[in-house]
């Protein structure tokens, strides 16, 4: 069998509360992502979706549990995980272009292969022209963009994806939901995209998996084509309104709020 690209096993998550006691957030998170997927984790506001990507990402090293990229354990951030914010990190004091190479300045490669880099990455995600652009001249859909050029960079196994469309205003999102697929469709990525959106979970994961309860723990982890078929027929957002997708809505809704199936 070959190595899943991310394998979470048993994993739970405990922060300390205000009063002194313990809230246990995650518990047996067993998840296992396969290279190429697209998995969405879905789950309402505040049931610990960050707390887990946060995890994969090495930000927080306090849990329980193994975490597993390409067969190795994880405790700390990595450049074989590309992450996207709610909220750009951008530095306003550098171009798009320097914004993306940023990291591989890090790694010591010279400023021709970072630029090199950076341009592939941002017309990627169809900023080719936008280099020397200055953050603050980018629309907030064109500064997602950035950030998302910035993640692809650095050639990661895995692209973990936090709310990242989550600011933008509704038309604006649904144009980068168009892009996060075609940039799905195109590398190859392993994605893990968290949002609470049920529209946007469908659209986008070839995999649905729900976060429910207290702790929360996966309630239901299905399989979803719709974003592959609206690539294919050529439908994009139009697919949200055939009678499937609302029908697919509505058991995504139930089990959200139900805690369990
Ligand atoms: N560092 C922390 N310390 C204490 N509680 C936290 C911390 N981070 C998150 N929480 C709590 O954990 C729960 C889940 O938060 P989060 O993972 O951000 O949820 P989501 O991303 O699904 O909205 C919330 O109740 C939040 O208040
Ligand atoms: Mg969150």
């Amino acid at each position: 069998m070959t190595t899943p690209k991310l394998s979470i096993d048993r994993l739970a998550i405990r922060f300390h509360t205000p009063d002194g006691g313990i809230a246990t957030i995650l518990e047996g998170i067993d998840l296992e992502v396969a290279a190429g997927e697209l998995v969405v984790l879905l789950g309402a506001s505040g049931c610990g979706k960050s707390s887990l990507l946060n995890a994969v990402a090495g930000f927080n090293a306090e849990f329980e549990g193994t975490i597993r990229v390409d067969g190795r354990t994880v405790r700390e951030p990595g450049a074989d995980r590309g992450v996207v914010l709610q909220t750009d990190a951008l530095y306003p004091w550098l171009d798009a272009r320097e914004n993306v190479g940023f990291g591989l300045k890090l790694r010591g490669l010279t400023k021709r292969t970072r630029d090199e880099r950076a341009d592939e990455a941002l017309a990627l995600v169809g900023l080719a022209k936008h280099g020397d652009h200055a953050v603050w001249q980018l629309s907030g859909g064109m500064r997602q963009r950035v950030s998302l050029a910035r993640a692809l960079v650095a050639d990661p196994e895995i692209l973990l994806m936090d709310e990242p469309l989550g600011a933008l205003d509704a038309l604006t999102r649904e144009l980068m939901q168009g892009l996060v697929l075609e940039t799905w469709q195109r590398t190859g990525k392993t994605i893990l995209f968290v949002t609470h959106g049920l529209d946007e979970a469908l659209y986008l994961g070839t995999r649905i998996v729900v976060l429910a309860g207290k702790p929360a723990c996966v309630v239901r982890d299905e399989a979803c084509d719709f974003g592959r078929l609206a690539l294919e027929q050529g439908l994009g957002p139009r697919i949200k309104s055939v009678p499937a997708f609302a029908a697919a809505r509505e058991r995504l809704r139930a089990a959200i709020f139900s805690g369990a199936e």
